[in-house]
């Protein structure tokens, strides 16, 4: 393993002195502004605005946020409390349906509070409070063998097209799809990025590009209509996304847009994979069909930042994700190594016990 990388880049997400404290991302690149969570409802809020987003992060944010959530119920007794903090779950896991991890790291948390049931109050949450730290703590580990096992898919001189964010504001330290840029960056290879700029809320424009420029890498920001012409032209080599939930037989639910550039990736003959943690891995949904697609606000795309650029009461369509089908998919890059087809045994494979 390379050495750790450190990027000096803010945190998404940060539990100091045993108090949540959360980045909000919808004011990047142009602001730099951390806020203290003080509720569950501000938790949910800022869930639902994207202020935290990217499906590994949305884990952290709901382990820490649910210990938010429970503490004013800490005077009450077991059952009450218990049954307190499933409901507390519950609402934390209703601000975003797609991204598997929200749920699975509130399950998490609700299965270690069972287990600690006997305990008292001030226990539970004492031990809550160790398993989020611990979640994330597993997140920033994965990220760097995740950067591992990719790296040596970027050559020297290669294109590499990346859409959305999957990068250390969506996830901890070097994020998902962009570990591998960074730890072949660290190693020394030279190549150049291609980030999607990712309509209608920007996530390449305002994050990806902004935090690979903050931590030096070549990257060139571009629309999301010009992918397929800087891959006709031969200046994509290797195409690399996160994803907010992986269906048993590998289909991949993603930030809008991602079905597209794995289509013209296939038109093309890219390599398109996706690199992700096993807690994005949902063996218990078959296939992509079965994952749940957030609708947004018709605003978003009716808009261009604050700026409004369409008729008053068109019908808009806002779906957040898209689903790739497995075929289009070269591999899955995760900690435990690069996952290749046949996805279905492959993943329930290495990724069944999880
Ligand atoms: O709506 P967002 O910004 O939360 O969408 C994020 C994405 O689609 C990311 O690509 C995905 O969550 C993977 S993050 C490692």
């Amino acid at each position: 393993m390379t050495n750790k990388i450190k990027l000096s880049i803010p945190l998404a997400a940060e539990w100091k002195d045993g108090e949540l404290y959360l980045l909000d991302q919808t004011l990047l690149p142009l602001e730099t502004r951390i806020e203290k969570q003080e509720t569950a409802e501000q938790v949910w809020d800022s869930i639902k605005r994207l202020k935290i987003r990217g499906a590994p992060a949305l884990g952290i944010a709901g382990a820490y946020g649910l210990l938010v959530a429970i503490r004013p119920f800490l005077n009450l007794r077991g059952y009450e409390f218990m049954k307190e903090l499933v409901k507390q779950a519950a609402y934390l896991d209703s601000a975003r349906p797609t991204a598997v991890n929200l749920g699975w790291s509130l399950r998490r948390m609700r299965n270690r509070a069972e287990e600690l049931r006997a305990e008292n109050t001030a226990t539970i949450y004492a031990e809550l409070e160790k398993e989020a730290i611990r979640i994330h703590e597993e997140d920033i580990d994965c990220c760097h063998k995740i950067g591992h096992y990719g790296e040596p898919l970027i050559r020297e001189g290669m294109g590499v097209l990346t859409h959305c964010n999957a990068g250390s504001l969506a996830v901890s330290e070097l994020g998902t799809a962009l570990a591998p840029m960074y730890t072949a960056h660290n190693m020394g290879k030279s190549f150049r990025i291609f980030a999607d700029e990712t309509r209608p809320l920007l996530q390449g424009a305002r994050l990806t590009s902004w935090e690979l420029k903050q931590a030096g890498l070549d990257v060139t920001l571009i629309c999301d209509n010009m992918a397929a012409h800087f891959m006709s032209r031969g200046e994509i080599q290797l195409v690399i996304v996160g994803t907010d939930r992986v269906a048993a037989n590998g289909d991949v639910a993603n930030k809008i847009g991602t079905l597209g550039v794995a289509i013209l990736a296939d038109y093309y003959d890219i390599p398109f994979y996706v690199a992700c943690p096993f807690s994005t891995i949902d063996l218990n949904t078959a296939t992509g069909e079965a994952i749940p697609i957030e609708e947004r606000d018709p605003a978003e795309v009716t808009s261009f930042g604050s700026s409004k650029v369409a008729p008053d009461e068109i019908k808009v369509g806002n779906p957040a994700f898209d689903v790739t089908p497995s075929s289009l998919v070269k591999g899955f890059i995760t900690e435990r190594g690069i996952i290749s087809p046949p996805f279905q045994q492959n993943l329930l494979e290495t990724f069944g016990q999880s």
